[in-house]
């Protein structure tokens, strides 16, 4: 067979990255096309061009699960077609799923030739090598830190990663809410030294990332050491990031209510990079289930942290993760829930029916909440959800804020950026705004984004 790529191109290896889950993956996926850059690599989206395909996975729920599974089944084939044309394909597990279940994933897809947990990344450019000559599992929670070990991105990486970053300053978790494989999959909670943490910062800046998400499981447990041994909060190391130059937006996720210590409440005072914006998760408004949840915390706890917050900065807006039909969960207890939901009137959040998933305490319970209850109450949720989420959009009509514009919008001449509220946000601005803070006016509500109009300057 001819190909028509010129001979470089045909003979330069490709790798094609998939992530699933939350925003550390996509952070770690971008860390493994480094990795694979390094290697000769370059950086693909289309699959059936890939020798190297890795699969970045999610364990948290058993949908999110099970779905690897029947992508790797349409990978297979794929494989066994480049196969028949005499091009090799290296499959990849990475992730939760590869850390939860590490040989398993050997046994049930055959096409599988490397799993590999996240905190190995490091050590892929040996793993995939040894891959190509016999099936290899990775999921040690290694002695080294990965981060050191890692290379950096290029600038070109970063340039074509758009004026958006995330950067994982925390790892892992050590707060063990019963439903949750988080505290397995990603080990013991760890942060990583604030002089590293800012130094990535800088680098990407000085590439022209301008709006910066530091991301943990359990981000506000931050406690990385500084130059002088001592421990920075998560406040600490997001006034240090406010200061690097280029830095335009700071934003921080995911929290956990026990962690917000008074110096994050008054960060949304004094910080004036931060975002007004935090996405706390409560789970439930019921203080029984928050107890069979450990989360160790009550629902009136976390409405106090919403009110210190509010107090210093009134114009907040909070997001939040719900799960329903937890085992044993009554009707009342839901409703405890919907009552929190108005209570706080949150500008977003998410809603997930339990699911159980295998290791963790709540999995063994007996009560389980019947499959049609949860579903029901899922939808009460979310549309409890939505229309606060658009009375949320309808009330920014008017306002005035800075976004930072990040790409191109779909029509012509239109650009796409994040209102400090997270909300997706489309304008007549020139192209060659991409990466400033711009004032723009909010004019309209659409779906899923919102239509704003360039403020001339004074
Ligand atoms: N570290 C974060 C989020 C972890 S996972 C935190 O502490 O909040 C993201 C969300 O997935 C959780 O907030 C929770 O709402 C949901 N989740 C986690 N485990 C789940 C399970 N077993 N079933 C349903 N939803 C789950
Ligand atoms: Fe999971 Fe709870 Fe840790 Fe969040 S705080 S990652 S929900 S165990
Ligand atoms: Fe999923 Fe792992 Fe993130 S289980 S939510 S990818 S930490």
């Amino acid at each position: 067979m001819t190909r028509s790529a010129s001979p470089a191109a045909a003979n330069a290896r490709r790798v094609y990255i998939k992530s699933f889950g939350c925003q550390m993956n996509v952070y770690d996926s971008q860390r493994m096309a480094d990795v694979a850059g390094q290697e000769g690599y370059a950086e693909t989206d289309r699959i059936e061009d890939a020798d190297l395909v890795v699969l970045n996975t999610c364990h948290i729920r058993e949908r999110a699960s099970e779905k690897i599974y029947s992508e790797l089944g349409k990978i297979r084939e794929l494989k066994q077609a480049r196969a028949a044309e005499g091009r090799e394909t290296t499959l990849v597990v990475a992730g939760c799923v590869a850390q939860a279940e590490g040989r398993e994933i050997l046994r049930r897809q055959p096409a599988v030739d490397l799993v590999v947990g996240p905190q190995n990344y490091h050590r892929l450019p040996d793993l995939i090598a040894r891959a190509r000559r016999e099936r290899v599992v990775d999921t040690e929670f290694p002695l080294e830190d990965k981060f050191d070990l890692l290379p950096v991105a290029s600038r070109e990486a970063v340039r074509a990663r758009g004026v958006t970053a995330f950067v994982t300053v925390q790892e892992g978790c050590d707060k063990f809410c019963s439903f949750c494989v988080v505290p397995y999959t990603r080990g013991a909670e760890s942060s990583r030294p604030s002089s590293k943490v800012l130094d990535e910062i800088a680098r990407l800046a000085d590439a022209g990332a301008r709006e910066f998400t530091l991301l943990g499981q359990n981000v506000n447990a931050y406690h990385g050491l500084d130059e002088s041994g001592r421990a920075t909060d998560l406040a600490g190391l997001l006034q240090r990031a406010a200061e690097i130059p280029g830095v335009l937006r700071l934003r921080y996720a995911t929290s956990h209510p026990l962690d917000m210590n008074e110096a994050l409440i008054q960060a949304h005072a004094d910080n004036d990079r931060l975002a007004p914006y935090l996405h706390l998760p409560i789970q439930s408004g019921s203080d029984r289930i928050l107890d069979r949840m450990n989360r160790r915390h009550t629902a009136k706890d976390y409405l106090s942290i919403v009110d210190r917050v509010r107090a210093k900065n009134p114009n907040i807006a909070f997001s939040s993760d719900f799960i329903v039909g937890f085992p044993g969960e009554t009707d009342a207890e839901f409703q405890a829930t919907l009552d929190l939901v108005d209570e706080v009137g949150f500008a977003s959040a998410y809603a997930f029916k339990y699911s159980a998933r295998p290791g963790t305490p709540a999995a063994e319970a007996e009560d389980a909440v019947a499959e049609a209850v949860k579903v029901e109450r899922h939808a009460i949720l979310f549309e409890r959800l939505e229309a606060l989420r658009l009375a949320f959009n309808h009330a920014t009509v008017g306002q005035i804020f800075g976004v930072v514009f990040d790409k191109p919008g779909r029509h012509e001449g239109q650009l796409i950026g994040r209102s400090p509220f997270m909300q997706a946000v489309n304008a007549t601005v020139p192209a060659d705004r991409i990466g400033e803070m711009v004032d723009v006016e909010i004019v309209e509500v659409k779906p899923n984004s919102l239509r704003g109009q360039l403020v001339a300057a004074a």
